[in-house]
């Protein structure tokens, strides 16, 4: 037998556990951000939602420019931090290691196996999110996961 649940709480799981980190103004900053999928397959894009209170907001909401990038269960502690700490607040990527995207002006997690870098196409804000479309620029992943034709072996990541 079926009954109501409560839809507040009843959100599609698992949620993915990414980490967006963007750069403005010179500063580097990153969240932790489960609002975040596949948005189109071709051409490739994803969507992450950020609340306009976040620090990170004016940041990729002004420069349009991303990275998300994918944590191991190793960065279980750091990833914990970026999702409670605002930048506001603390340089968080101070003891987190980084190096600068190919493509666009922000900094990616090299600690993070993969590394995507986008560009913002489009956003709207339905509700307590607003919603960013990024058009996939590059994708870095660690090569002890990629596959002899560059795909990415997501099931021997240890995903958060
Ligand atoms: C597991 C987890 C998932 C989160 N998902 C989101 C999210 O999707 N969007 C968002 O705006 N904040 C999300 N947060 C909260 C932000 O990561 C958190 O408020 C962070 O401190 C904001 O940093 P900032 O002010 O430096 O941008 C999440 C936090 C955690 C722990």
């Amino acid at each position: 037998m079926k009954k109501e649940a409560d839809k507040t709480k009843a959100r599609i799981k698992p949620m993915p556990n990414t980490i967006v980190s963007c750069r403005k103004d010179g500063h580097d900053n990153a969240l932790a951000v489960g609002v975040a999928s596949v948005a189109s397959i071709d051409p490739v894009m994803v969507m992450i939602g950020i609340i306009p209170s976040r620090f990170s907001y004016d940041m990729v909401k002004d420069t349009g420019k991303f990275v998300v990038n994918i944590p191991t269960k190793e960065f279980s502690e750091k990833y914990m931090y970026l999702g409670t700490v605002s930048g506001r607040d603390e340089d968080k990527l101070a003891s987190i290691n980084t190096t600068d995207a190919d493509i666009i002006d922000a900094p990616i997690l090299t600690d993070c196996p993969v590394n995507i870098e986008c560009s913002v196409v489009d956003s709207i804000q339905p509700g307590s999110h607003e919603l960013f479309i990024g058009k996939v620029e590059k994708v870095h992943c660690d090569e002890e996961y990629l596959t002899e034709d560059n795909d990415v072996k997501w099931d021997e990541i240890d995903l958060i």
